[in-house]
């Protein structure tokens, strides 16, 4: 990955698509959404997924979202904003670093969220969303400064100050999702990567860092039932995994029937309990709300989730921009119908490429019908051409 930076002349490059890499010259790229992301060739994925991590599953849909660019040189992200205080307990702040995180490239894929909850008696201590919470950080090495997205979470007097993002793609029907990031600071809070529609179809990844470094919590909710007990099925906390607080890839695989979650590429836990069934879409959040999950943060204490990317692989209930189209224009909307009419003639994966985030072309299946997704013989091809080069 480190090895991947670009070299500082890339920093140069316009904000736009350093955020949303450009697809083609098709495309405008402030309001792309066309998602096939960094390989316009591409007519859908083929990911390996499955309790034996061999079992090929396809999507439609590719995004790639880099937040190890941004900056223009050493040095210009390396200061966190001063922690949340007590008095700005409503969630109003603005946003940090609003060239990029409030930027127009941003905002039609990401919303910074402001909601709060307040306590309860099983979850005592009211909780804040603040978009100064969200912000850009960068490696402390001028030689290596890759920047990266942070989520925070502190606590104060009364509150706890948690940071959110939601991806705009409300319509997520299946997917591979990953994300590389870690974990760092004080116990008592959480770092969440998961799909959401509501309480009963949620599939989570969970950092608690009340627990040890080499666990993580993996769930399909609801985690409790209608009587207020734990459901013991719906979550999994394999342990001897690689610490969460270094750098790692992690991955949910949300297929129809079961849930599969990776970690660096290797299977670690698996559900068929709750798997979701309503169109849903990605949040990641840092937060801690003082109930038995995430445990109670000490007053003046905070932790970090930081991110360099985050990879969509999914399919869509409906049209990608969602019901009625109202993320694109007419001109585009033409242009994906034509790629729909493609179906799946070129094939491409998005594991075991020469730099992650750029799918490869596997096989180019040019009798494929339109909507037609892959027939049989493309995968035993794709199996060959696997063995051929010695993947
Ligand atoms: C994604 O959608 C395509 C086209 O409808 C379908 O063939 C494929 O099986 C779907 N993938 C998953 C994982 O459901
Ligand atoms: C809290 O932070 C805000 C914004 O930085 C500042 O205006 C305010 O004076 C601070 N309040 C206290 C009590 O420190
Ligand atoms: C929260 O964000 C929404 C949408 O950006 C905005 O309309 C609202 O005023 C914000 N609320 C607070 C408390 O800042
Ligand atoms: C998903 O939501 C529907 C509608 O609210 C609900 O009936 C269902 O139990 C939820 N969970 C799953 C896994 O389907
Ligand atoms: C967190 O602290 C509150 C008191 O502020 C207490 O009621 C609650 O039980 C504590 N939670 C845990 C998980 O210990
Ligand atoms: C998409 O971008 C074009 C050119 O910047 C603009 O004219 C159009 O209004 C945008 N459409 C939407 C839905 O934002």
């Amino acid at each position: 990955m480190i090895g991947m930076l670009p070299p500082w002349g890339a920093f140069a490059l316009p904000l736009a698509l350093l955020l949303q890499p450009v697809v083609s010259d098709d495309y405008t790229t402030t309001n792309n959404t066309t998602p096939h992301d960094n390989n316009k060739d591409c007519g859908c994925y083929v990911v390996s997924s499955g309790a034996d991590s061999n079992t090929p599953e396809y999507f439609q849909y590719y995004r790639f979202y880099d937040f190890r660019n941004l900056a223009e040189g050493p040095g210009q992200y390396t200061k966190a904003p001063p922690l949340i205080n007590n008095t700005q307990n409503a969630g109003e702040e603005s946003v940090w670093d609003a060239d990029v995180l409030n930027s127009d490239a941003w905002n039609v894929d990401w919303g910074i969220q402001n909601w709060s909850k307040p306590s309860t008696e099983d979850f005592p201590i009211p909780m804040v969303n603040s978009p100064a919470n969200v912000y850009l950080l960068q490696n402390d090495d001028a030689n290596n400064a890759f920047t990266y997205l942070t989520l925070r979470t502190s606590r104060l007097d009364d509150f706890q100050s948690a940071g959110e993002i939601e991806n705009e793609q409300k319509n997520l029907m299946h997917c591979s999702m990953r994300m590389y990031g870690r974990v760092s600071g004080s116990k008592g809070a959480v770092a969440g990567f998961f799909t959401f529609y509501d309480d009963d179809n949620e599939s989570d990844i969970e950092i608690l860092t009340n627990d040890a470094t080499d666990v993580i919590r993996y769930t399909n909710q609801p985690s409790v039932d209608k009587e207020g007990n734990e459901v013991q099925v719906a979550s999994v906390a394999p342990t001897k995994l690689p610490r969460w607080d270094d750098w790692q890839t992690h991955r949910i695989d949300w297929l129809p029937k079961n849930s599969y979650w990776f970690l660096d590429g290797n299977q670690v836990a698996a559900n068929t309990y709750s798997v979701p069934r309503i169109p849903s879409y990605l949040v990641m959040n840092m937060w801690s709300d003082g109930g038995t999950w995430s445990g109670n943060m000490s007053v003046g204490d905070s932790a970090e989730f930081h991110i360099q990317w985050i990879e969509l692989i999914f399919n869509t209930s409906g049209p990608v921009e969602g019901p009625g189209g109202s993320r694109n224009d007419k001109r585009s909307m033409d242009l994906l119908e034509k790629r729909k009419a493609k179906g799946c003639e070129v094939v491409c994966k998005v594991d075991g490429v020469k730099q992650i985030g750029t799918p490869e072309v596997v096989s180019v299946n040019k009798s494929a019908a339109p909507g037609m997704m892959v027939p049989t013989w493309v995968v035993l091809f794709i199996g060959a051409v696997g063995l051929w080069v010695g993947l």
